[in-house]
């Protein structure tokens, strides 16, 4: 069918034509941001969740809806390497001059700009823009140069000045895994005590499975500060929808045996299903889309995946992950007991360490209980076999 109004999005962070699955959580963030809004308690929002379940499509639904609201939002995105510190001042000088717009007073929201520019030099990062506040920034304020207690003045501060204008400010902060610990207890410390000043700032979040653990670690505090909140792959309804829906809006059809299909080899995987949708669409020579269809699309969803999805992954790995990854496909999809990957590749699981260690904080596996390894990324498995055939056993 006509490729140009093909609806499905397959992509990171791709908007989907259909956010199917999710009202529940997204109403559940919207009812909390509400009340922190209206000066009431309310925990912030961990999403945890797999590569490619729909975290970041999730935390831009919950940003526009919160911006809608008259909500302030701040977006940030953790990338690996970069310091916490260096990825926060840009995004709440932003939020703080967008507070602070058409007022002429001394708000709260200036006082945080002076901060902010004295915490840049207190940090030695790079100024920019906010040379020209730092006057209006008070000594010993943000400006010891101790983390923890620095980003605790600055995110108060930038609470009191939300407060103050009558809003809240919501830090939306993506693939928080790669925060470093350090950094994390930062953060936590000083959500925490703006909390206790009933400050009206809270964050959303978004990482791997493994970001729970890092955050308890962090702060043991952290489970009760924080609500963690399972993002995974759709139900069957909500796949359906995910499917049927984009395709009905576009006046075409598609017929149940084909969506059935769909359903079993994506797994309701959010990204597997906008690329089995996609292809499936483009395979069909017209209206419904059968199962026929789904099956000529197979071959050609497989090779988009493993050119996008899976290979930007498997090229940031060292040849001994790679091996390791591969002995893992051997025995499966997963989890594994994490002693039956050694066993397998024959040697003892302490040789193993740094490997697992360096894999784990690349994102690529997690412990989803004690002794147990996984794939963070779905069906990485097979792709593992595909992309390596005939080397199992670690080489
Ligand atoms: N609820 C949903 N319904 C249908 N499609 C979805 C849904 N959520 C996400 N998608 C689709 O899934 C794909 C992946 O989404 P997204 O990039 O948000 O995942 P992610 O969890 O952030 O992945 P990663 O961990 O790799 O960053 C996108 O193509 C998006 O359109
Ligand atoms: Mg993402």
């Amino acid at each position: 069918m006509d490729p140009r109004r093909n609806p499905f999005a397959p992509g990171a962070g791709s908007r989907p034509p259909e956010l199917a699955g999710r009202d529940a959580v997204l109403e559940s963030v919207a009812i909390a941001l509400d009340r922190i809004r209206n000066g009431r308690h309310a925990q912030s929002t961990i999403l945890l969740g797999l590569r490619g379940v729909g975290k970041t499509v999730l935390l831009n639904a919950m940003r526009r809806a919160a911006d809608a609201e008259g909500i302030q939002t701040v977006p940030i995105e953790a990338p690996e390497g970069q310091s916490l510190p260096a990825m926060i001042v840009p995004a709440l000088r932003t939020a703080l001059l967008r507070i602070d717009r058409g007022q002429a007073a001394m708000t709260l929201a200036k006082r945080g700009l002076g901060a902010l520019a004295r915490f840049v030099k207190a940090f030695k990062l790079s100024y920019g823009e906010l040379e020209a506040s730092l006057d209006l920034g008070e000594v010993g304020v943000a400006d010891n140069g101790d983390l923890e207690s620095d980003l605790g003045d600055l995110i108060d501060l930038a609470g009191a000045a939300a407060g103050e204008r009558g809003t809240a400010l919501v830090l939306f902060i993506d693939e928080l895994q790669y925060v470093p610990e350090r950094e994390l207890a930062a953060l936590i410390t000083a959500l925490h005590r703006a909390r206790q000043n009933e400050r009206p700032i809270t964050m959303v979040a978004a990482g791997l499975p493994q970001l729970a653990g890092q955050m308890g670690k962090a702060k043991s505090y952290a489970e009760r500060l924080f609500l963690f909140t399972t993002i995974g792959p759709l139900d069957t309804t909500a796949a359906r929808a995910a499917i049927v829906h984009p395709i009905e809006a576009e006046g075409c059809a598609i017929e149940d045996a084909a969506v059935a299909r769909i359903l079993e080899v994506t797994k309701g995987y959010p990204y597997f299903l906008q690329e089995w949708g996609k292809q499936s669409w483009d395979a069909a020579d017209a209206s419904p889309i059968t199962i026929a269809d789904v099956e000529l699309a197979h071959p050609t969803a497989l090779a988009a995946l493993d050119d996008s999805f899976f290979r930007v992954r498997f090229d940031r790995l060292s040849p001994a992950e790679k091996r390791y990854l591969r002995a893992m496909a051997d025995l499966g999809d997963g989890p594994f007991p994490s002693s039956a990957i050694a066993d397998h590749i024959g040697r003892k699981a302490s040789a193993f360490g740094p490997v697992r260690a360096s894999l784990i904080a690349k994102g690529m596996i997690y412990l989803p209980g004690y002794g147990e390894t996984a794939f963070t990324v779905p069906l990485f498995g097979a792709f593992m076999r595909r992309a390596m055939p005939g080397e199992g056993r670690g080489g």
